[in-house]
Parts: structure tokens; sequence; C-alpha cells
């Protein structure tokens, strides 16, 4: 069975990307068998390109998330590590895609709305966005697709996408479903704890613990987190929604044992934030150490992207020529 799944790079990755899917990639990996080719993760530079962007910035933390992706254990014997902008199978099944969906369906998907009502200008890119992530997913005939809550909704177009092509051309595609993790599927921010924990939030900083947050300023963000009234430690995402997430976070930076059950541990709140906090720090400072030693040396993330790019290539050709081929486009050759 194939796995896919990427983050894009835009802004510093967060503890919702670790716990929400990074973390859980690196699990995955050590699981699998010894085929690279099973399993994909992706840097999606080409989404970044759908919102305003510094091309440096763009640049550099296309390496720092290529660099934490690694750092997060994963291996590159193990699994493939690339960037999307590498493999021209993106963008050739993108148009593929772009010609099965319809505009209304890519108009309702929930990101798109969101985003596009911050902006002033709205790219096309920004609309056409999850027919380049079905793409993504399809150019390798991926099954499983490990993500967080948020990007469940794209994952879904994906699998309709995938069942409208074979049906109206013929079977190329595998269909893919969305893998959520046991726990930790939706991080909250800190000081809004309704509100997603998002890289590109501009708004209450002080509640995104960033991956590369030094570990005494990450301690202090958790410390200072939002709880709710009264003082008993209950798990209840909807009346107590600053303690559910902090007991969430908990689970999935601890042993996975199940939230509701480590609110009972705790007669207050101060107590389990000082818990979540050494969880946090235990989870970062390893993160962090195996990050530096990346990051001193480009030239292997440069060869392991290289490398990474041209199995991704060998493995999304065949699937992108058999879906030109069903769709009716004459071969070159
Ligand atoms: P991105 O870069 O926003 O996020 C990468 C992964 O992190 C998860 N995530 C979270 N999980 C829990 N809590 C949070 N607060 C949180 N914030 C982010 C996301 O769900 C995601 O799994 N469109 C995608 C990238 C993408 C992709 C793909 C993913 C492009 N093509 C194909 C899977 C398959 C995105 O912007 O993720």
């Amino acid at each position: 069975m194939r796995i896919f799944s990427g983050v894009k790079p835009t802004g510093h990755p967060t503890l919702g990307n670790l716990l929400g899917a990074m973390q859980r990639w690196a699990r995955i990996d050590q699981f699998r068998s010894d085929d690279p080719g099973d399993a994909l993760f992706c840097v999606v530079d080409l989404h970044a390109l759908t919102v305003p962007h510094e091309p440096a910035a763009l640049r550099e933390r296309t390496r720092e998330v290529a660099t934490l992706l690694l750092a997060t254990g994963l291996d590159p014997e193990r699994c493939t590590v690339f960037c999307q902008s590498h493999v021209a199978a993106h963008t050739r099944l993108t148009w593929i895609m772009e010609s099965v969906v319809g505009d209304g369906e890519l108009r309702r998907m929930v990101q798109y709305k969101e985003k596009s009502a911050r902006q002033e200008s709205v790219s096309t890119a920004l609309l056409t966005y999850p027919a380049l992530m079905a793409a993504d997913i399809l150019a390798y005939g991926a099954e499983e697709v490990p993500v967080g809550d948020d990007q469940r909704q794209h994952v879904e177009l994906a699998r309709d996408l995938a069942v409208r092509f074979n049906t109206r051309y013929g079977e190329v595609f595998p269909v893919p479903r969305a893998v959520r993790p046991p726990a930790g599927a939706r991080v909250m921010n800190l000081q809004v704890p309704t509100d997603k924990m998002g890289k590109s939030d501009d708004t209450a900083v002080q509640g995104i613990i960033y991956l590369l947050d030094p570990p005494d300023s990450a301690r202090r963000k958790v410390m200072r987190a939002v709880t709710d009234g009264g003082r008993e430690v209950v798990y209840d995402p909807e009346a107590k929604p600053g303690v559910a997430n902090l007991l969430d976070i908990l689970s999935a930076c601890g042993d996975g044992t199940e939230p509701a059950e480590l609110a009972t541990r705790y007669a207050s709140y101060g107590a389990l934030k000082s818990d979540v906090a050494d969880a946090v720090v235990a989870v970062l400072e390893p993160l962090q150490a195996r990050y530096r030693e990346f990051a001193d040396d480009p030239a292997t993330i440069d060869k392991i992207l290289r490398a990474g790019a041209d199995r991704a290539s060998a493995l999304a050709d065949p699937y992108v020529s058999a879906a030109y081929d069903a769709i009716g486009l004459l071969p070159p050759r």
C-alpha cells in the first residue's frame, strides 16, 4: 500500500503540523517495509505560491521544512522525501484534475473561503489549490493520506475526483482516503482555543508553538495558555476548549493515553500546564538537536531531495501517462 502526504513551506512549522501530521509520518516510516517507494513525504512548495510570498523566504522555508522532516526521524532509505516542484508529474496531472473538477466544488472548500476572505486580491491558484493537491496524491496512486483534520475536506475531494475520472475514462487511480492521527488531529491556538494553531496566522502568535521555538519560550507559551472557567480538569472540547486542547497536546506528545483518562490525573490547571510544558519540551529538544545537525550539512539535504525527486518521478510517470492516454491525449511517441 502506498502513502503520500505533504507540508507547505509557508510560515514556520508548528506543533500542530508535528502532532497532526509529521510525527505520525515518522512513526509510519518506522513500521514499514523496506521499499522506500511505499511512503512519500513532500515539501509542497508549489502550494506556497497560492498566497503572496517573498521568493527568498520561500527558498529558506523550503529548506527549513525539508530539514525538519528529516529531523522528525523520516529515514530517506525507507521513504521518499522530496520537493513538489522537482517532479513535473504534479503540474502535468493538475491540468487533468482541473478538467474534471467543477468550479463550484472548488469555491465550496472551507480553506478557500477562509483564505480568500482575508485577502484583497485572490490568485486563481488559491482557487485551484485542491486540484493540485488531488494531483499530488493521485500521481502516486496513493491509498492512504495521513493528515490533520483541516485537510480532510481536500482529501475527500481528491477521492471524488479519482472516482469521477475512473468512471468517465477507465480505471487509472486507486481511491485515496484520509487517515487521522489518534491524538493531535486538531491542535488549537493556545490563546484562542477555538481557532486552529496555524503556521501562517499573524494573530495570537503567543498561542502558536513553533517547532524551532527555544524550549523556554515554548514552555512560557504553554504556561500562559488560556484556560476556561471553573477549576476542574475535565475533557470537554465544547465547554472547555482550552483545557481540552492542553489534554490533546499531552496525549499526542506522550504515550497516546486518551485525553479523558489523562484529565482524571489532575486536580488543578497549574499542574496540567506544567506537565504539558514538560511534554512539549521533551518532544522539541531532541527534534531541534537533530535539526541543527542536518542544518549544518545542507549538501546532504540537497542530495536527499534530489534522490527523492528521481524516485518520485519514476513512480508518478506511469500514472500520469495512463491518465493522459485514458483521457484521449495522443502519446508523444
Ligand atoms: P499544511 O502545510 O497546512 O499542514 C501540514 C500538515 O499538518 C496538519 N496540520 C495540523 N494538524 C493538527 N493541528 C493543527 N493545528 C494543524 N495544522 C496543520 C495538516 O492537516 C497537514 O496534514 N494542503 C496541505 C498540504 C498538501 C497535502 C497534499 C497534504 C498539499 N498536497 C497532498 C496531503 C496530501 C497543507 O497545506 O498542509
